[in-house]
C-alpha cells in the first residue's frame, strides 16, 4: 500500500525515531509499504518517519527497482565508519521541488538488522554513502534543509512557508 509522504514542517517528521523492538507482521507490512511508496514516488530512499511512523527503519534502492539486488532495508541502523567528504546536489521526497548542495561523507559503513532480523553490514561509497547519511538523518528528525546554512537555508524555508500559506504544500 502506498502511504502518503509527510512534507517538511509536518508533525513527527522532525522528531527522533525509536528503535524497533521486534519485527512483527505489522513492521513487515510497514517495510513493504515503504518500498512500494519509495518506488511509486519515485525515489531512491525512504525512512519510516517520512510515512508518519516514528521507528528507526530505512529503505534505499539506487536502481529505483531496476536491479533486484539493489534494495537495502535496514532496521535500527548505526554507523560503523564514516570517512571522506563529498559535495553534491541533494533532494528529498519530503521537500519536493527543492535541491541543494549538502556536505556528506564519501564513504559510510552502516550496520543494523535486515528484514529477517539478522545483523547485516553495508558499505556505501559515493551516492550510497550519501543516501545512508540522508536516511540516517531522517531517523534523527533532520532533513537536508537543516544541514544548510545561512541564506541557502533561509531561502528554502521562506519558500516553503509561502507555499504552506497558499495551501500548496
Ligand atoms: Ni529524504
Amino acid at each position: 500500500m502506498i502511504r502518503p509522504i509527510l512534507k517538511y514542517g509536518a508533525e513527527g517528521l522532525h522528531d527522533r525515531a525509536r528503535p524497533v523492538e521486534a519485527i512483527t507482521p505489522e513492521i513487515d507490512r510497514l517495510i513493504d509499504d515503504m518500498i512500494e511508496t519509495m518506488y511509486a514516488a519515485p525515489g531512491v530512499g525512504l525512512a519510516a518517519p517520512q510515512v508518519g511512523v516514528p521507528l528507526r527503519i530505512f529503505v534505499i534502492d539506487l536502481s529505483s527497482g531496476r536491479d533486484p539486488s539493489g534494495l537495502t532495508v535496514v532496521i535500527n541502523p548505526e554507523f560503523v565508519e564514516r570517512d571522506g567528504m563529498q559535495l553534491e546536489e541533494e533532494g528529498c521526497l519530503s521537500v519536493p521541488g527543492f535541491e541543494a548542495t549538502v556536505v556528506r561523507p564519501l564513504r559510510a559503513v552502516v550496520k543494523g538488522l535486515d528484514r529477517a532480523g539478522n545483523e547485516q553490514q553495508r558499505e556505501g561509497v559515493g551516492l550510497l554513502a550519501r543516501a545512508f547519511q540522508h536516511e540516517m538523518d531522517h531517523l534523527d528528525g533532520t532533513l537536508f534543509v537543516d544541514r544548510l546554512r545561512g541564506i541557502k537555508r533561509d531561502l528554502i524555508v521562506r519558500k516553503i512557508k509561502k507555499l504552506t500559506r497558499a495551501g500548496k504544500w
